[in-house]
C-alpha cells in the first residue's frame, strides 16, 4: 500500500460524508450539535420559490445516475393545481457496485430527513416517501428511528417549528428488485402494484404517485440540499466543474488496497482516486473499470486521467452513473465479469418488453457457450447484433444498461473473447458451472 501525496489528499471534500465518522451521528442530539436542522429552520423562513431558485443556481444534479438538474426537476411541479404533491426518495440502490446511499442513511439519516423537509416545503408537498430496498434492514431501522426522533422534536408532523407547514414521512421497504429503482417502476411498487416501468410521457412531475405531481430524487441528491441551503450555491459551485458542480461520493471497490467511499469534488480522476485508496492491490495492474456501476460502459487503463464528471466521462464514451468505480486487474477475466453482470440483468429484467427479456436471456447463453470453449466467431457478431436490438428499443434503462459491458468489453478486449473461441484460454465454465468449483 502506498500513502497518498498531500496534493491528492487535499482533493477529499467531505460534505455528505462529513458526519460519518462522528460516533452516534445518527442520533438527533449529535446531529443537532453538528449543525443539524439549522438548514430546515432557515428554509422554513424563506419563500419556497427562492429555495427552488437556490437549488437551480447551485447546479446540483441528481446523484441517482442520470445527473438530471435537480432545481429544474422541482420547477416542473405545477403549482396551485389543487392536487397533492409528493416527494419520493429513491433509496433502492440496486446497481451493481453502487454502495453510497446505504452508508449515508446508516451513518447520517437525519441529513436525508432534513433534506426531505426542505424539498417538500419547496415543492409544496405534505407527504414524502422514502423507498428503501428490502434487504437494507439496518439502514431502514436507522431511518425509521430518525423519522420518529424528528417527529418528537417537532421537525415533522403538523405546523413544523411554528411555520404552518405540515409534513409526514413514510419509510417504505421494497421487496428487493433492481427494477424498482427505475423511478416509474418504483412508483408502481409503492402503489402496491407489480414493479414495472410506466410508459412516459406523462412524466412523474405531472402524473407520478397516485397520478399526482411527484418529484423522485436519489438519497444523495436530497441529502445534499441542507448543505446548499446552509452554505449557499456559490460555496457548492466552488467544488466540481462548471457543469458538474459539488462533491460526489465515489465508491471504490475491487483490486485496490483500501476499497471504500471517497468524497471528492466532481472531476477527480481515477488515477487520483486510486492514489487516495492506497494504490492497486500488490501484484495487480489495472485492466478495466466501471465509472458508475455495471450499466456504464467499461473504461481501461488509457482512461486513468479522464475527469470523472458528467461531461468528460460522456466524452470518453461512458457514463458517470452512480460513481461506483469497480476496479479490475490483469488477473480478472473481462469475459467472465461481463457474463456475471448479464446474469444479473437477465434475472432482474421485469419481462415487460421483448428486447430486454429475450435479448438478455440469449446473451447469457452465448456467454456460457464462449466461456465453455464452444463459442464461434459468429457469436461475437450475434452479441453485437443482440445489443443493437436492445439498445434504444427497450422500454426502460435496464435494457440499455445491460448492453454497456458487452459492447464496451468487445470494443476494448475482443482478443480476450477470441482467446476462448480459438482455444488459447482454458474454458472457465462446464455445464454452466465454474470449472473446478464445488
Ligand atoms: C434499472 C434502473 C434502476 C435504477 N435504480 C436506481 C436506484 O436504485 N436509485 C436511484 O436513485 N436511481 C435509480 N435509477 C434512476 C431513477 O430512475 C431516477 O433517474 C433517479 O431516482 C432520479 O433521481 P435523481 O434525479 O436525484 O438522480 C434507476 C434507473 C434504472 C433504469
Ligand atoms: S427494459 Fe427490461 S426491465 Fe425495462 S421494461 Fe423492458 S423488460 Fe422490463
Amino acid at each position: 500500500m502506498t500513502s497518498p501525496s498531500p496534493e491528492v489528499l487535499a482533493k477529499l471534500t467531505p460534505v455528505l460524508t462529513r458526519r460519518w465518522s462522528t460516533p452516534d451521528a445518527w442520533k438527533i442530539d449529535v446531529y443537532e450539535r453538528l449543525d443539524g436542522y439549522l438548514a430546515a429552520k432557515k428554509a422554513l423562513k424563506a419563500h419556497p420559490d427562492d429555495l427552488i431558485a437556490l437549488i437551480k443556481d447551485s447546479g446540483l444534479r441528481g446523484r441517482g445516475g442520470a445527473g438530471f438538474p435537480t432545481g429544474m426537476k422541482w420547477g416542473f411541479i405545477p403549482q396551485n393545481d389543487g392536487k397533492p404533491h409528493y416527494l419520493v426518495v429513491n433509496a433502492d440502490e440496486g446497481e451493481p457496485g453502487t454502495c453510497k446511499d446505504l452508508p449515508s442513511m446508516t451513518n447520517d439519516p437525519h441529513a436525508l430527513v432534513e433534506g426531505c423537509i426542505i424539498t417538500c416545503y419547496a415543492i409544496r408537498s405534505n407527504k414524502a416517501f422514502i423507498y428503501i430496498r428490502g434487504e437494507a434492514v439496518h439502514a431502514a431501522r436507522r431511518l425509521r428511528a430518525a423519522v420518529e426522533q424528528a417527529y418528537a422534536r417537532g421537525y415533522l408532523g403538523k405546523n413544523i417549528l411554528g411555520s404552518g407547514f405540515d409534513l409526514d414521512i413514510v419509510v417504505h421497504s421494497g421487496a428487493g428488485a433492481y427494477i424498482c429503482g427505475e423511478e416509474t417502476a418504483l412508483l408502481d411498487s409503492l402503489e402496491g402494484l407489480r414493479g414495472q416501468p410506466r410508459l412516459r410521457p406523462p412524466f412523474p412531475a405531472t402524473h407520478g404517485l397516485y397520478a399526482c405531481p411527484t418529484v423522485v430524487n436519489n438519497v444523495g441528491t436530497i441529502s445534499s440540499v441542507p448543505h446548499i441551503v446552509l452554505a449557499g450555491a456559490a460555496w457548492w459551485k466552488k467544488m466540481g466543474t462548471e457543469k458538474s458542480s459539488g462533491p460526489m461520493i465515489y465508491s471504490l471497490s475491487g483490486r485496490i488496497a483500501n476499497p471504500g467511499q471517497y468524497e471528492c469534488s466532481l472531476g477527480i480522476t481515477l488515477r487520483e482516486l486510486i492514489e487516495l485508496a492506497g494504490g492497486m492491490k500488490p501484484g495487480h495492474q489495472l485492466k478495466f473499470w466501471t465509472p458508475g456501476g455495471s450499466s456504464t460502459p467499461l473504461l481501461t487503463a488509457d482512461h486513468l486521467d479522464v475527469p470523472l464528471d458528467f461531461e468528460n466521462v460522456a466524452a470518453a464514451g461512458s457514463i458517470l452513473g452512480t460513481t461506483a468505480t469497480q476496479i479490475f486487474s490483469d488477473q480478472d477475466c473481462v469475459v467472465y465479469a461481463t457474463y456475471k453482470w448479464l446474469e444479473f440483468y437477465q434475472h432482474e429484467s421485469c419481462g415487460k418488453c421483448t428486447p430486454c427479456r429475450e435479448g438478455n436471456y440469449w446473451m447469457v447463453r452465448t456467454y456460457q457457450r464462449i466461456l465453455s470453449g464452444q463459442g464461434t466467431h459468429e457469436d461475437l457478431d450475434t452479441l453485437l447484433d443482440t445489443c443493437d436490438n436492445i439498445f434504444g428499443r427497450a422500454y426502460c434503462g435496464l435494457g440499455d444498461g445491460a448492453t454497456a459491458p458487452v459492447t464496451s468489453s468487445l470494443q476494448y478486449f475482443k482478443q480476450d473473447y477470441l482467446d476462448y473461441i480459438e482455444g488459447r484460454k482454458a474454458p472457465k465454465l462446464r455445464s454452466g458451472e465454474l470449472v473446478g468449483a464445488h
